[in-house]
């Protein structure tokens, strides 16, 4: 039996008005990390939002808050977004020409170091800096939304990440469409952490319990 996955509920699908209960309804539902979706409008088409709204949920949660950057460029800001209380970045390989000094600047700030690749990008992107990484965020979707459909190929590609890492201590992360109809093919094919919107937000915080339950309950397969 596979390991049950870390859940990451993004807290993109919450109700914005109420970010920091939601933030913690999802903690008492089960939630493993915080998974928190930057947008800066350029690398993608949407706007999210910045270090402030990290430093304000900061003191209430002890949770990894886990933060995506779909931001370029990238460097400019790690500093701001370990100041807020990121305990993780990560970077996309598509976000600069730059990959490995951005690693290395996060690894710098004492943070842990991810890099996500969008569905076209091969894994190959990640050949010359797997000793720069703590974490691989496989996008399942293409970025800047919440509630889009999950791409099969994905699951391929998650195999290809796990034979790539060779057994280094690397979180393998899938972001987008995930539900519990996908949850049981990705963790399969080695994901050990699910970022979860829509699927855990859906139908307002008496749900999120059993939205999280159901999630980790397709991946408890034999
Ligand atoms: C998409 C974001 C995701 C998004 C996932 O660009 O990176 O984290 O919130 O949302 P769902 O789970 O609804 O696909
Ligand atoms: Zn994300």
């Amino acid at each position: 039996m596979a390991p049950s996955p870390l859940i990451a509920p993004s807290i993109l699908a919450s109700d914005f008005s109420r970010l920091g209960e939601e933030m913690r309804a999802v903690e008492s539902a089960g939630a493993d990390w915080i998974h928190l979706d930057i947008m800066d409008g350029h690398f993608v088409p949407n706007i999210t939002f910045g270090p402030p709204v990290i430093a304000a949920l900061r003191p209430l949660s002890d949770k990894f808050f886990d933060v995506h950057l779909m931001i370029a460029p990238t460097d400019a800001y790690l500093e701001a977004f370990a100041e807020a209380g990121a305990d993780g970045m990560t970077v996309h390989a598509e976000a600069g020409p730059h990959l490995h000094r951005s690693l290395q600047a996060i690894r710098g700030l004492g943070k842990k170091a991810g890099v996500a690749i969008n569905p076209a990008t091969p894994v190959e992107a990640l050949s010359y800096v797997l000793d720069d990484i703590d974490l691989v965020l496989v996008m399942s979707v293409n970025p800047g939304f919440g509630g889009q459909a999950f791409i099969p190929a994905s699951i391929e590609k998650i195999r290809q990440v796990r034979l790539l890492i060779e057994g280094r201590p690397i979180h393998i992360e899938v972001d987008g469409g995930i539900t519990p109809d996908t949850a049981e093919a990705v963790v399969r094919a080695g994901a050990d952490v699910l970022v979860a919107g829509s699927a855990v937000f859906k139908g307002g915080p008496e749900a999120y319990a059993r939205n999280i339950e159901a999630i980790r309950g397709g991946t408890q397969f034999a």
